[in-house]
């Protein structure tokens, strides 16, 4: 008590102990429950790791069939959340229709405010894993003046989701399975990464005992903003500008003189190859034998390659990141910039509620209440308006 050390955006304190994700950004590795990011993309499912995140330990194959069948039938949301929906201007963005009415759910769950049962946290966390995905894919079909389309439980999870968004004719939506697979990769890579601003945010917010829909509500809320997740429009927007390979050095050149960044380059924690932008480029050539190859693809190579042999990049030791590449695969998949966030929020859902989870069985955790360091005035005398005017 009386004591404050001054650390803005929290680069030095550790506002928990967590057993989630391991990160050492120096090495690039990155662990979900001791598991390698590596590992998981290639041989597990998102739903899987959901289990696992949330969970802490693999499921039995009872265990994961119980839970892929609870997540599947609970995709439907009640028909007032759809009218709420819709009555959201024409042009609204996609990121606040999410954040909107996932903070709704809570009026419809009252439940979830007993938080100290874990059955009622259990169903909770089931909910949201299953029903974002339909909230994300009916803002999306808001934004373009399409019907909602309701999930289809005969599909798996990102089959169902790329259903319900670009379903166009009865009966069926017949998915790509390698589009549906590079999803579930992407969605993998994104499914948490410990205390970053949203999940701080979650934490924060969840530490006053809400509800987990409004605490999540708070992540999508801190997702939204564009230094959290909104990195990978952005290179898009860059690669575009930058128009052809001919024009990269004169690019690298303007970075190297301060006019602007990299964008996709460059880290907070990792001081090497984030390891999900390796994960990510496997998945490009996935995608791209599908659909074509994005002619945005060849400038971002010649342009990673160049800036990794550059001595301004390699001595403060900037590599490319998860949103370097990301972009390339959303756009090919038909997604507009404005859905990229969207999708990195779905697949955050089940680390953030992990983190929660943890959070809340947590006995150490106090309600979060950081000091400050106050720089106002003191002991000033108040004149009444009347005598001051
Ligand atoms: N392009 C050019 N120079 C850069 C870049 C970049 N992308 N990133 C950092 N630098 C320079 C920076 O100017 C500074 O140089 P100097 O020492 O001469 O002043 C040095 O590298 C250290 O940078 P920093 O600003 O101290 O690094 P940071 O840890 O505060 O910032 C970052 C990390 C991600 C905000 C930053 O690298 C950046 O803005 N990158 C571009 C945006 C981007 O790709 N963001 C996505 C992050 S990954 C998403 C996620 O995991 O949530």
């Amino acid at each position: 008590p009386g004591l404050a050390v001054y650390d803005p955006g929290f680069t030095n304190t550790a506002s928990t102990r967590s057993s989630v994700t391991f990160i050492d950004g120096d090495k690039g590795i990155l662990e979900y429950r001791g598991y390698p990011i590596e590992q998981l993309a290639e041989k597990s499912t998102f739903l899987e790791v959901a289990y696992l995140l949330i969970h802490g330990e693999l499921p039995t194959k009872e265990q994961h069939d119980q839970w892929v069948h609870e997540i599947t039938f609970h995709t439907f949301v009640h028909e007032n959340v759809k009218s709420l929906m819709q009555g959201f201007r024409y042009d609204a963005h996609p990121m606040g229709m999410l954040l909107s009415s996932v903070g709704a759910l809570s009026t419809f769950y009252p439940e979830a405010r007993n938080i100290s049962d874990p059955a009622v946290r259990h169903e909770q966390v089931v909910r949201m894993i299953a029903k974002m995905p339909t909230l994300g894919a009916w803002s999306f079909r808001h934004a373009q003046g399409k019907p909602y389309v309701y999930p289809d439980n005969d599909l798996s999870y990102t089959e169902n989701f790329l259903s319900m968004l670009f379903k166009m004719s009865e009966p069926k939506y017949d998915p790509d399975p390698r589009l549906a697979k590079a999803l579930d990769v992407l969605l993998i890579l994104h499914a948490d990464h410990e205390q970053n601003c949203s999940t701080n945010a979650v934490r924060s917010v969840g530490s006053s005992q809400v509800d987990p829909y409004s605490a999540v509500s708070a992540g999508i809320a801190a997702l939204y903003g564009p230094l959290h997740g909104g990195a990978n429009e952005a290179v898009l927007k860059m690669l575009k500008r930058i128009g052809s390979k001919e024009n990269i050095p004169a690019f690298i050149e303007g970075v190297k003189n301060g006019d602007e960044k990299l964008m996709g380059f460059g880290h907070r924690v990792y001081k090497n190859y984030d390891p999900r932008a390796t994960i990510i480029k496997k998945a490009c050539d996935d995608v791209f034998e599908v659909t074509g190859v994005n002619p945005l693809l060849e400038i971002a190579q010649e342009l990673e390659k160049i800036a990794l042999e550059d001595e301004y990049f390699v001595k403060r030791k900037l590599y490319p990141n998860v949103d370097f590449y990301s972009g390339l695969i959303y756009e090919a998949l038909q997604f507009p910039p404005e859905m990229f966030t969207v999708l990195f929020a779905i697949g955050r859902t089940p680390g953030w509620l992990a983190q929660w989870s943890e959070l809340v069985d947590d006995k150490e955790q106090k309600i979060a209440r950081p000091k400050q360091i106050y720089t106002g005035d003191r002991r000033l005398e108040f004149v009444p308006a009347a005598e001051r005017w």
